[in-house]
């Protein structure tokens, strides 16, 4: 059990920060298609000034082009590419909303010998570019006033399951990271959504197996603008995610939101913090 005692006089720095994302400048990674697409599309619909359609091809975004003209930037970004991101950073600098929504799924179960594969390809993708992401266009949004930065996560990061194991890992590790993103990134005003979605009609749920029981894109894309509108940190855009949400949704609100926990950077002046300690007991 984590138990610490926390100075009482000292602002954790995470405040709600909801807004509107009309005329904002939003970038969405994996836009080409999916999920991505659909955040794309929504975020024209509440009315984002430019959304950069961030794709590892650019012609993969020429569809969104056609449909919605200037409005569509597309930018090339392969999360398995670091250079591609930071550049990236460099041209988008009027970004206002990062959602970081690529990602990439095997089946694979714990004992199966390719686990080991699955594991580096997903973590490589997922985890090691989901940071990047965040690394490269924290300074962005802060220089813009703060805006927001969008995880895609889903229900696999707080659960797992035997023939997704290597994914579920790795959205467990992306939610982990999100989580310190949003106490870190709250001193530069940024608010952080954390997106835990269930079985979505798109391909990745479709070679998974899912297709049946696979729930609109347009949910998660819905839910993720009305978070940042709000101000929350999860959203569970889907049936089967709601259900997921009601279970954990007080471990969530007492221990993963509760400011009696909360440890951000600025946690890390000791003249500030003289009467901080953390015992793990
Ligand atoms: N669908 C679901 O049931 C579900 C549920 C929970 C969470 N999620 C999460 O939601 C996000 C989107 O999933 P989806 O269902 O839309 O997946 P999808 O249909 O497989 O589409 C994946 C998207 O990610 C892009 N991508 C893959 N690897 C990339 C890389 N290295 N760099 C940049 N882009 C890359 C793809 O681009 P290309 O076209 O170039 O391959 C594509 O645009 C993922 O993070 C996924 O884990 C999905």
């Amino acid at each position: 059990m984590l138990k610490r005692k926390t100075n009482p006089n000292k602002n954790t720095g995470i405040r709600k920060m909801g807004f509107d994302i009309k005329d904002k400048t939003v970038l969405v990674t994996g836009a080409n298609r999916g999920i991505g697409r659909v955040i794309v599309e929504e975020a024209i619909e509440r009315g984002a000034r430019k959304v950069y359609a961030a794709v590892r091809e650019t012609e993969s975004a020429a569809p969104l082009v056609e449909e919605f003209g200037d409005r569509i930037v597309p930018i090339r970004v392969d999360l398995a590419d670091p250079e591609s991101i930071t550049d990236a950073a460099t041209q988008a600098t009027d970004v206002d909303v990062v959602v970081n929504n690529a990602g990439v799924l095997t089946t694979c179960g714990p004992t199966d010998p390719q686990a080991f594969d699955a594991l580096e390809f997903e973590f490589g993708v997922n985890v090691f570019g989901m940071l990047r992401v965040a690394q490269a266009f924290a300074p962005v949004l802060q220089a813009n006033g703060g805006g927001a930065f969008v995880q895609l996560n889903s229900v696999a990061s707080v659960k797992s399951f035997a023939d997704l194991s290597t994914y579920c890992a790795s959205k467990a590790a992306s939610y982990s990271l999100t989580q310190s993103l949003r106490q870190s990134l709250a001193d530069h005003g940024t608010h952080v959504v954390s997106v835990h979605p269930g079985p979505i009609a798109t391909d990745m749920s479709h070679d998974a197996g899912f297709a049946e029981v696979a729930e609109p894109p347009t949910l998660v894309a819905t839910a993720i603008f009305d978070a940042i509108a709000e101000g929350r940190f999860h959203a569970w855009p889907d049936s089967a995610a709601k259900q997921v949400g009601a279970a954990y949704g007080s471990f969530a609100e007492n221990v993963i939101e509760s400011s009696e926990h909360e440890h951000t950077a600025a946690d890390n002046n000791p003249k500030e913090n003289a009467v901080e300690e953390v015992h793990a007991v």
